[in-house]
């Protein structure tokens, strides 16, 4: 077993953190763990967090969609979160700004890990641009999951996330995290307290998918906390906060 020291640190941080208005970003990314994801020739570089971005390549490339889809907008700063947040109170008012524009420090495109994206037209709307359940996008919605995407704020649960229906919004939370809440339909902010139905020294969570085999469980940490995990030799391993109040350890075991 491999030991590995963690602390309170790490529940703000990963693929699985969840940002929404009761969890503010704790950490804004720093610069060097953001990749330009848009074409040189777009005046505005996209960013996104590098496996986030390299996923999305991934997917592109299988797809031959690179000028179907257009990354409209990834990472931001919480200035930019300011700004667009005070531009759309005064061109689209309130009621429209709430519905579709996180407070700012409550932004999942702080996180680097979000990207909003439109099926390529003349015209693309910065907020709320058009991407489609069919055609292109459609193909791109199948195979986002498999690359650790998912639709953060799907229709029918806006009471949970607090966000309106954002068809464009794509969150990476990481495979075969994306998965698991597709087959079980369920949104980051339930699969946070899902996970928490599996605990470190309880029944772990074991998932079998194409020819992986994966265990997850949750391990609560308190911000002073420092906490030891044993690690098994020879496995892949990811750990990842969940912004409130502990961490996810995902062990993948090959079949
Ligand atoms: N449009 C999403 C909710 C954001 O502003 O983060
Ligand atoms: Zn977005």
């Amino acid at each position: 077993m491999k030991p590995l020291e963690l602390n309170g640190d790490a529940v703000g941080k990963g693929n699985l953190i969840l940002v929404n208005p009761s969890h503010p970003i704790r950490n804004e990314i720093t610069k060097e763990r953001l990749v330009p994801v848009s074409k040189e020739t777009i005046q505005t570089p996209v960013f996104l967090e590098k496996q986030s971005a390299r996923m999305l390549s991934e997917i592109i490339s299988i797809l031959n969609s690179g000028d179907r889809i257009t990354p409209v907008s990834g990472f931001r700063s919480l200035t930019e979160q300011i700004e667009i947040y005070n531009t759309s109170l005064a061109e689209n008012g309130e009621a429209f700004t709430k519905k579709y524009v996180a407070i700012p420090g409550c932004s999942e495109h702080q996180t680097g890990l979000a990207i909003d994206l439109a099926e390529n037209s003349g015209n693309i709307d910065f907020i709320c641009p058009d991407f489609p359940y069919t055609g292109i996008c459609g193909d791109f919605r199948k195979l986002a999951l498999r690359y650790g995407f998912i639709e953060r704020y799907p229709e029918g649960r806006e009471e949970i996330t607090k966000i309106s229906h954002e068809p464009w919004h794509f969150r990476y939370v990481g495979y075969p995290h994306s998965v698991i809440m597709n087959e079980n339909d369920l949104t980051l902010e339930e699969y946070a307290d899902f996970l928490k139905g599996f605990p470190e020294d309880g029944k772990h969570l074991c998932f079998s998918y194409e020819n992986n085999q994966f265990e997850i469980y949750y391990l609560p940490v308190a911000a002073e906390d420092i906490i030891h995990i044993a690690v098994p030799e020879g496995i892949p391993y990811q750990v990842s906060g969940n912004n409130k109040d502990g961490i996810v350890m995902t062990l993948w075991r090959a079949q």
